[in-house]
């Protein structure tokens, strides 16, 4: 099941410069700061209540994120929604229809198993199933 919108992801060229703008936007600094090194991005994350937002910044020329701005420029990256079961969800997903672009969920950043959605069969919107790692239980 989906639970609710647990954050949004925006591509940026310039984390520093980014997180004090988003600082100032969200009155509030980022609670975390935290490179994915398979994905070759380093992210920070900003609460507003119960959602959050990421930022991304490539780390490398072969990043997605890098190959996403050279495509669209900075902006909105992907919607991640909080899932409470990864696998069922993904099982669900493929059977309506919808491309993953993993078999298997991923470590993502922030403690998450992540798997995404080819943006395709999503109106042109990445999206990220995103489930809590509670070490020993999944
Ligand atoms: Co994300």
């Amino acid at each position: 099941m989906l639970t609710n919108l647990e954050h949004v992801g925006i591509a940026v060229r310039d984390l520093a410069a980014s997180n004090e703008l988003f600082a100032k936007l969200l009155n509030s600094p980022p609670y975390k700061a935290e490179a994915v090194e398979a994905e070759g991005v380093t992210t920070s994350f900003f609460r507003v209540n119960e959602s959050k937002i990421e930022l991304l910044e490539a780390t490398r020329p072969d990043s997605p994120i890098a190959k996403f701005i050279e495509k669209k420029g900075e902006g909105i990256h992907h919607l991640a929604f909080e899932v409470d079961d990864i696998r069922a969800e993904m099982q669900r997903l493929s059977g309506e229809g919808f491309t993953l672009l993993s078999d298997e969920p991923k470590r993502g950043a922030d403690n998450k198993w992540v798997c995404f959605l080819h943006p395709k069969g999503t109106n042109g919107v990445l999206v990220e199933l995103c489930q809590e790692i509670q070490e020993g239980i999944n």
